[in-house]
């Protein structure tokens, strides 16, 4: 797995935003400095590219759920206004473990929206309020994108050696998506599936 280079825009971002003309990063953005963890810096690369990613991904699917927590609607209301809220705050901590892992291993996390837009395989949801069948099966492809690349990428930390990395993608970021799946894929017994 393999995030993709900085972009033109993003470049040029950097260099005239205009608000700091004199100010110098101090960490840019794709590159790793050394952290003494006995991890050899192409192993730490390869995760911090990846745990990006993931973190893109994360981000999209915690603003879905608070997308869906407002602007759900029908006889489910208030029990799909709560569960969408409680797996907002749930992908929120992962969301910080994973970018709090990234700076661990010497790398740079993505944080703004406009790079988690650019980066995210999950596909983007209209301005609209849709109904709770469309919404589930938002949240469902939105999880299964997460689940397949974590697993590829806690395959490809434990081949590395990096089990700091493997254990948050399973114990952590796979265990929590598949329980989220569970419990949102419940409401859709005896719903024909929908095409997106
Ligand atoms: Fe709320």
């Amino acid at each position: 797995m393999r995030t993709r280079p900085m972009t033109r825009k993003a470049e040029s971002r950097m260099a005239t935003d205009g608000h700091h003309p004199d100010a110098r990063e101090i960490r840019r953005y794709g590159t790793l400095v050394s952290v003494p963890i006995a991890l050899a810096a192409s192993v730490r690369g390869t995760s911090v590219e990846n745990l990006n990613q993931l973190l893109a991904d994360t981000m999209t699917l915690r603003d879905l759920y608070k997308k869906h927590h407002w602007q759900v609607s029908g006889p489910t209301f208030y029990q799909l206004h709560l569960l969408f809220d409680k797996h907002f705050n749930e992908q929120s901590e992962l969301v910080d473990s994973i970018a709090e892992r990234i700076q661990s291993l010497g790398g740079v996390s993505i944080a703004m929206a406009h790079d988690v837009a650019e980066t995210t395989l999950i596909p983007r949801p209209p301005l609209d309020c849709e109904e709770v069948p469309v919404q589930i099966e938002r949240l469902l492809h939105a999880h299964e994108i997460v689940l397949k690349e974590a697993r590829a990428m806690a395959r490809q930390a434990a081949e590395a050696d990096d089990d700091g990395t493997n254990d948050l993608l399973v114990s952590q970021v796979i265990r929590t998506n598949e329980r989220h799946v569970w419990f949102v894929g419940e409401h859709l017994v005896g719903t024909p599936p929908l095409a997106l």
